[in-house]
């Protein structure tokens, strides 16, 4: 059992990693992004909240968030199998309050700058059933019968509301403005932090990973 979070960009690759990663591993998938998502999907307060937050590119207030992660993480499959955080923390009051609850074993940094990202963002296409993710610029990464999810057939891929050039422009700025104190938190402590190049292949950065992970 282990304790992860993967911390980068938007777009920097958290969501498809954390997909290959829990096809060989148990560890339990929390991506704060795709729980609101479902929320907004399913009409739930929580969805309600958050969806102007998320049109505008900015954060859902911690006040949300902290009380979302911590009732995921008191779950019982989180407790026994560990979990992999996605998207989460990313400030430093939920980074603080994530050690209330649970301690850490690596706090993975995906590395990878601005121009890299706009390709990722505008050619990403999601299955709205199995939720794996894809990438229509990127021949490693696009499906193999355009529009389709490869593994729910006759599934039409979606994008995401965010995924655009101008709400893209505003994540990113609200990226920069958060990150910095959530790394030098974990900084601080000696072995946490792990620099993963994110601008690599996908195979390559996940092996990367595994290697990290020993997994
Ligand atoms: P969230 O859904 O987490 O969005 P994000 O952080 O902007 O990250 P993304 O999901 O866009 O990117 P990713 O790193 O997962 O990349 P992916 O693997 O998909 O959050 C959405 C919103 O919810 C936030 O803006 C905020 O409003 C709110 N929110 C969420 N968490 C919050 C929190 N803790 N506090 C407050 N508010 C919160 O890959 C992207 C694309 O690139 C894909 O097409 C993929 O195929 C492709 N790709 C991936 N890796 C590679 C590679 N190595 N080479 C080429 N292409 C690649
Ligand atoms: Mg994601």
């Amino acid at each position: 059992m282990a304790n992860i979070v993967l911390f980068g960009a938007p777009g920097a690759g958290k969501g498809t990693l954390a997909g290959k990663i829990t096809k060989f591993s148990p560890v339990v998938h929390i991506s704060t992004g795709d729980l609101f998502r479902a929320n907004i999907k399913n009409g739930t307060p929580i969805g309600n909240e958050a969806k102007s937050f998320i049109d505008a590119g900015k954060l859902v207030p911690d006040s949300v968030v902290i009380g979302m992660v911590k009732n995921r993480i008191d779950q019982d499959d989180v407790k026994e199998k560990g979990f992999m955080l996605d998207g989460f923390p990313r400030t430093l009051e939920q980074a603080k309050s994530l050690d209330e609850v649970a301690s850490l074993d690596v706090v993975v940094v995906l590395d990878i700058a601005k121009e890299d990202l706009k390709n990722r963002i505008l050619g990403r296409r999601t299955c709205p059933k199995c939720k794996k993710i894809y990438n229509i610029y990127n021949d490693e990464l696009k499906p193999k019968k355009e529009g389709y999810c490869d593994t729910c057939k006759d599934t039409l891929l979606t994008q995401r509301s965010d995924d655009n050039e101008e709400t893209f422009e505003k994540r990113w700025n609200t990226y920069l403005s958060q990150s910095e104190s959530v790394i030098n938190y974990y900084s601080a402590r000696e072995g946490l932090v792990a620099n993963v190049d994110g601008r690599r292949t996908m195979s390559y950065t996940e092996e990367e990973l595994r290697s990290l992970l020993k997994m």
